[in-house]
């Protein structure tokens, strides 16, 4: 009797333990916005109550010694003439059901680069006044303040955005954080974000297990991407994890490259990862693509 009462507290730290491991965690669905005006609306997306993270689709040009940013949201409307300010009202209706909106900087296509760390420092003031805070009277998505900036470097050119990551964190110390987060590609380090991530200073980074061959989903083989998961996430210290997805066989360069159809996702991949304390869900490319395919839908309650 003395033994059971002496040893029982921790028989029961090793079951709440054992337990802990053994049972997956809710993670969260991310989804990019704004690359096909044929996906609906931001405030369709965050209505659709899928998501928990909407990434704006991209500012495809800034940096480059001083060039001006230039904000491209494809068929939705033209920020260059001031056509897109209409977007606060449905920025503010995603942050009240609890979605956050960041901005998404780069893409595969683009001309983007940072010349050096004053370069960096221009980017960051002007991303700061123009998106998650500050003032600017020309504010490409009106006055809702955007919660924070998504890394979606692509160009393999990792010069200064350690900087920027570090700049940008400094604007979170004055009170409003900005969150920040990344897309890598799978294969470790990424050419464009290995030193950025290298901060730590990321609270989310969605790996883009698509486009990849040599780390991707592959017909009932998930074991490719599983390693690359497991180097992620014990290589870089980042808040959560997420991996990252297309939402169609039609959202690759190569039709199907990277697709893991939903059976898959739910009984082969999610077990492989979600028990990682840092697991934090799944990123799609794109919100059109999951409209198309209903992926979303399909897979949320494993998530
Ligand atoms: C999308 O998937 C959900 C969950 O499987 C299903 O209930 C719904 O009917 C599907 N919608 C369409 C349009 O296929």
């Amino acid at each position: 009797m003395a033994a059971k009462l002496k040893f029982s507290p921790l028989v029961a730290l090793i079951l709440i333990a054992g337990m802990g491991a053994g049972m997956s965690r809710a993670g969260n669905i991310a989804v990019y916005w704004g690359q096909n005006g044929n996906e609906g609306s931001l405030a369709d997306a965050c209505n659709s109550g899928l998501y928990a993270y909407v990434m704006v689709s991209f500012l495809t040009s800034f940096g480059n010694n001083g060039q001006s940013p230039v904000l491209n949201l494809a068929g939705h409307c033209d920020p260059g003439s001031g056509g897109c300010t209409g977007l606060s009202t449905e920025i503010e209706a995603c942050q009240s059901q609890n979605v956050k909106v960041l901005l998404s900087l780069g893409g595969a296509g683009g001309s983007y680069s940072l010349a050096s760390t004053d370069d960096a420092q221009s980017v960051a003031d002007y991303l700061w006044n123009n998106f998650p805070g500050g003032s600017s009277s020309s504010r490409p998505l009106g006055d809702a303040v955007l919660d924070g900036i998504d890394f979606d470097i692509e160009n393999g050119n990792p010069a200064h955005y350690d900087d920027l990551a570090r700049i940008l964190s400094q604007y979170s110390s004055q009170g409003k954080k900005v969150i920040l987060t990344a897309a890598p590609q799978c294969p470790y380090p990424d050419a464009s974000l290995g030193p950025a991530l290298q901060t730590g200073l990321f609270d989310n980074v969605w790996v883009q297990f698509y486009n990849n061959p040599s780390c991707q989903y592959a017909s009932g083989d998930a074991s490719s991407m599983l390693s690359a998961w497991s180097t992620w996430t014990s290589s870089v210290t980042a808040g959560s994890f997420y991996l990252g997805l297309p939402a169609s066989t039609a959202a690759t360069e190569t039709p199907g490259n990277g697709y893991v159809p939903p059976g898959d996702l739910t009984s082969v991949v999610l077990p492989g990862v979600n028990g990682a304390s840092n697991y934090g869900g799944i990123m799609l490319w794109s919100r059109y693509f999951d409209v198309q395919n209903n992926y979303s839908d399909q897979v949320k309650g494993s998530v």
